[in-house]
């Protein structure tokens, strides 16, 4: 990775950088009151921020349930995309969720995204099932994907 990342958990005064990400990552972005639940309200969320540039480059949000991770939004800048960014922030979030009593992650993609999934298959996600016309925009599958171990992080 090029450039000096600084992993470190979402803050207030961070959502509306933040919500400015999402929007121009998603075609549903999620509305900033979702973010400011996250930060401040759902004790299960795991909020994280990567900066670097001294701006903010990457967002994370993650549920920690019982023994399992679950990635609820990801996305990297578009600027600072294809650097090994989103690799870093999962991996490292992953690792953090593990040390919070999770044994294994999972998510919803994208049927269409190839890139993200090419992330998550380097990582040793596996395809464990599908969720039909699960996107409202556009009638896409989501495709569930699970990390069966993450002992094997490192
Ligand atoms: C998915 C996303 C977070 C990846 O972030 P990133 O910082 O560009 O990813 P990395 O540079 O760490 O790439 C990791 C791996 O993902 C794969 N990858 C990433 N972008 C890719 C692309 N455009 N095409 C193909 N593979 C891609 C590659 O395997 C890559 O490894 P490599 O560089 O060794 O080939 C970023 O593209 C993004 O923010 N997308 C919009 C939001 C989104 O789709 N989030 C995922 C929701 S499930």
């Amino acid at each position: 990775m090029s450039a000096d990342v600084t992993l470190r958990q979402m803050t207030l005064e961070d959502v509306p950088t933040v919500a400015e990400m999402d929007r121009i990552s998603f075609s549903l972005p999620w509305p900033e009151r979702s973010f400011r639940f996250e930060v401040t309200e759902n004790d299960c969320s795991r909020c994280w921020v990567a900066e670097a540039d001294g701006r903010i480059v990457g967002m994370l949000v993650l549920w920690v349930i019982v023994d399992e991770a679950h990635i609820a939004t990801i996305a990297v800048h578009p600027d600072y995309r294809r650097q090994g960014m989103g690799e870093h922030i999962l991996r490292e979030t992953l690792k953090a969720a593990r040390t919070d009593g999770a044994v294994r992650a999972t998510l919803e993609v994208r049927a269409g995204n190839a890139a993200a999934q090419e992330m998550y298959r380097k990582f040793g996600f596996e395809v464990v099932g599908s969720r039909p016309r699960y996107y409202k925009d556009n009638n896409e599958d989501a495709i569930l994907l699970t990390l069966q171990n993450l002992d094997h992080l490192e």
